[in-house]
């Protein structure tokens, strides 16, 4: 049931607040910011104490939320990660170390590329494997071919366009770099603290950026007639800037491209001009000067900027740039919170257009087929 919403997307995003909530409370206890609770893959510590390499396999919205894994495992907790489309890592005899820990993330738990490079990992047996299915569907092929079981508590998610999966996807994928982080004895008793702080601001400052749909709505409007866009981001908020392009391009049927800010200048710039709207994705971290030097190469080549800013950056909107203020929220978990404005943002685009929100044309919620 949609309820008050229009589409089951928006219904969706605007769920998001609490799916977070929910999944980050399987690991911490509401109020405490110590530790992890003592149950949370209790069962699964000698396994995970035991890996010494991350492999994340995924397709589309899920792909995109192992790459910010494999930022946040290599950083925080030092353990390498690697992230490949199923699609490609099934077909090329790939190579997978002992003592990795196969991640396979879906939201459906079905599909067929995800299960069969899954399937074929395990018929090698590399030594010490341990595969994790990260699902939001108990009962799916993929949680009952894996180890271990990591849920996304996202409750159903009836738009093809996955939202809250993701969100959920990601914070559940931080709980699990402290875990493995906390087993091995990479990390700080107070980084974890500082950290289990910083998850549980995260459902209010979700919740504050959903107050942000009025601005982007009116921001939207520059896209209706559009035939092309690009999305930009730099370290954590690159992947977030593939994710934004996917969204947009699956509902709104605009095409749209997500590049690493910093790979600019070798290509996509040539595209650059009056025409060419650019999604900028710019919390004041530690790559926001880069960033902004990066703007300024579009601006100077007449592109229409639209930066999703922190109020802190200071950014003021200027000719041919608009700025919307995402709330503050720390530098390793702004991806979560910067993915709601591009959803609201393709979300939007796509009603104006007139598009088949919830089921876009030529897709599929489950692909079950290769
Ligand atoms: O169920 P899965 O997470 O395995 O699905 C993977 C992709 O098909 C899915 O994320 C797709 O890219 C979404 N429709 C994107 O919004």
């Amino acid at each position: 049931d949609k309820g008050e919403f229009k589409h089951y997307m928006l219904k969706e995003i605007y769920e998001q607040p609490d799916a977070v909530r929910r999944t980050v409370e399987m690991a911490v206890d509401n109020g405490t910011t110590s530790k992890l609770r003592d149950d949370f893959l209790q069962r699964h510590e000698a396994q995970l104490k035991g890996i010494k390499h991350v492999q994340v396999i995924a397709c589309g919205t899920s792909y995109h939320s192992g790459l910010v894994a494999k930022y946040w495992f290599e950083s925080l907790i030092r353990v390498p990660c690697s992230v490949e489309v199923a699609s490609e890592f099934r077909y090329r005899n790939p190579v997978v170390v002992d003592n990795t820990l196969v991640i396979c993330i879906s939201q459906s738990g079905e599909t067929a590329d995800t299960l069969s490079a899954l399937r074929d990992i395990q018929k090698h047996t590399p030594k010490g494997l341990v595969s994790l299915a990260l699902c939001n569907v108990p009962t799916s092929s993929l949680v009952r071919e894996t180890d271990i079981f990591l849920p996304t508590l996202a409750g159903p998610e009836i738009g093809v366009a996955s939202t809250k999966a993701f969100t959920t996807q990601l914070a559940a994928l931080m709980l699990l770099v402290l875990k493995v982080g906390v087993v091995q004895e990479r990390m700080t008793g107070d980084n974890l603290t500082t950290l289990l702080g910083q998850l549980q601001q995260l459902p209010g400052q979700l919740h504050a950026s959903l107050n942000l749909d009025v601005p982007i709505k009116v921001m939207s409007e520059h896209f209706e007639y559009k035939k092309s866009c690009l999305f930009l981001g730099r370290g954590l908020q690159f992947p977030i800037a593939l994710e934004g392009a996917l969204k947009l391009k699956e509902i709104s049927y605009i095409h749209a491209e997500g590049y690493a800010a910093g790979e600019l200048k070798h290509g996509p710039l040539a595209l650059v001009d009056k025409d060419m709207p650019i999604v900028v994705l710019a919390p004041k971290d530690s790559m926001f000067d880069k960033l902004k030097a990066n703007m300024q190469e579009v601006h100077a080549r007449h592109g229409e900027l639209f930066v999703f800013a922190s109020e802190e950056s200071k950014m003021v909107a200027e000719d041919r740039m608009h700025v919307v203020y995402v709330p503050d929220v720390c530098e390793t978990l702004a991806p979560i919170v910067y993915s709601v404005p591009v959803q609201l943002l393709s979300y939007h685009v796509a009603v104006m257009r007139g598009t088949d929100v919830d089921q876009p044309r030529n897709l599929a919620k489950s692909v079950t087929v290769e």
